[in-house]
């Protein structure tokens, strides 16, 4: 996916510097070349001979260099790839980044270069947190800089909070994002997925079988197509996919209002299995038997999300439904387009012979002003490919 893209990579001087190697792993892997850069402190961390064996290539370490700077000046390596990446990027890498200085080979790269940048923090959760920190962010930000993460997790340190780092494989695709134009590039596209949640009482819900699998490989199909992915998750068992911006809500309503933030997009798919009933008489309490007896639960109808995106002052162009059935699949589904008001609708058979909800493999129909379409069963990435395709195409 990566062929012929060079990408620098500055490794900063944190425990974090040892990601690298996977990450220079999985660049050469995707076909990348890697042009890999030290900082001093960095090889207390990593040894520059592991990073070159695994960048099959030198490693950049030193300003002033003769040897270096006769065979690739600063100025031409820091022009040299088409995106620099400073993984694990310190509090002192962004503080000299954000301050524009230049008294290492690094930091000269960085202020040299007329090529984007990416940085993925790492560094103690007091740290992140500091208002030097925080504004040194801010500043990079403005200055155009993209950046990935921290995550949130137990740090090396022995604390816990945000300023991990960002795992390779979600800077791969970051990495991926920047570098790839596909045929849904500058295009923003919704995705809503998973279940949703409607509480009964403080620990109780009303769920349903969805394990959000489906909605996630479409996510991630429309992200390697190029596309800028918002994606609306219910409580899901499978995770949300890296290079995507995630919203996380658990009710009908919570993903309604999450939809209708998103707006304007040029496309909106609803893969999620929405609850179409809250309990009206939910307690705030927990609901003991000793005193309530057996409850008696009172629904009422939850918002119906798809129908109210297509008929939104705010519509976007393409609008697409998917539909659980259990049986007359297609007939039903053929109602369900007409009803919400979608262009495609994307039917499955999800009665439980079948296996396809909650399990790895779908087979659906495409329904659309055209007619029907029946596609064969298929993995669910593959139904994802197929569809992003589709939606490719249609958004052309
Ligand atoms: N949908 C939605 N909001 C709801 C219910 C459904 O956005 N409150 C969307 C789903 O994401 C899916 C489509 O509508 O894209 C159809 O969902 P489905 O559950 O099959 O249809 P229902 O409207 O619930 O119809 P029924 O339960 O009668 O089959």
């Amino acid at each position: 996916m990566l062929a012929g893209k060079r990408v620098t990579l500055i490794i900063g001087g944190g425990i974090a510097a040892y990601k690298c190697l996977d990450l220079i792993r999985q660049l050469r892997r995707a076909g990348a070349m890697v042009t890999p850069v030290m900082t001093r402190a960095a090889s207390e961390f990593v040894t520059p001979l592991s990073v070159a064996a695994l960048a099959g290539m030198q490693v950049y370490q030193h300003l002033f260099d003769l040897k270096d700077e006769a065979e690739m000046g600063h100025i031409q390596l820091s022009r040299l790839s088409d995106l620099l990446v400073v993984a694990p990027a310190t509090a002192d890498l962004m503080a000299k980044m954000a301050q524009g200085h230049a008294d290492d080979l690094a930091t000269t790269l960085l202020m040299a270069t007329d090529k984007p940048v990416l940085i993925a923090p790492a560094m103690n959760v007091r740290m992140w947190e500091h208002p030097a920190t925080q504004r040194n962010l801010a500043q990079l930000q403005a200055d155009g800089i993209a950046i990935i993460g921290p995550d949130s997790g137990d740090m090396a340190c022995g604390e816990y909070g945000p300023g991990r780092m960002a795992e390779p494989e979600a800077i791969l695709a970051t990495i991926t994002k920047h570098l790839t134009s596909g045929p849904l590039s500058g295009k923003r596209i919704l995705v809503t997925s998973g279940p949703t949640h409607e509480p009964i009482d403080p620990v109780r819900y009303i769920a349903n079988r969805s394990s959000g699998a489906q909605g996630t490989a479409l996510a991630r199909a429309l992200r390697d197509l190029g596309a800028d992915v918002i994606f609306v998750t219910g409580p899901a068992n499978v995770p949300p996919p890296d290079g995507v911006t995630v919203h996380r809500v658990e009710t009908a309503r919570e993903m309604l209002a999450a939809t209708e933030a998103a707006l304007p997009v040029d496309a909106a798919i609803f893969a999620a299995a929405v609850a179409d009933w809250r309990v009206e008489n939910n307690f705030t309490q927990k609901m003991k038997k000793t005193t309530q007896g057996i409850p008696a639960l009172k629904f009422s109808e939850n918002p119906d999300i798809l129908a109210t995106i297509a008929a939104h002052p705010r519509r976007p162009r393409l609008v697409i439904g998917f539909a659980a059935e259990t049986e007359t699949v297609v007939a039903h589904a053929q109602a369900k387009r007409a009803r919400k008001g979608c262009d495609w609708i994307v039917a499955n058979d999800v009665s439980a012979a079948t296996g396809i909800m909650g399990g790895t493999e779908n087979a659906v129909h495409l329904i659309s002003e055209e007619g029907v379409e029946d596609w064969p069963r298929l993995p669910k990435a593959d139904v994802a490919r197929r569809l992003a395709q589709r939606i490719a195409e249609a958004l052309a």
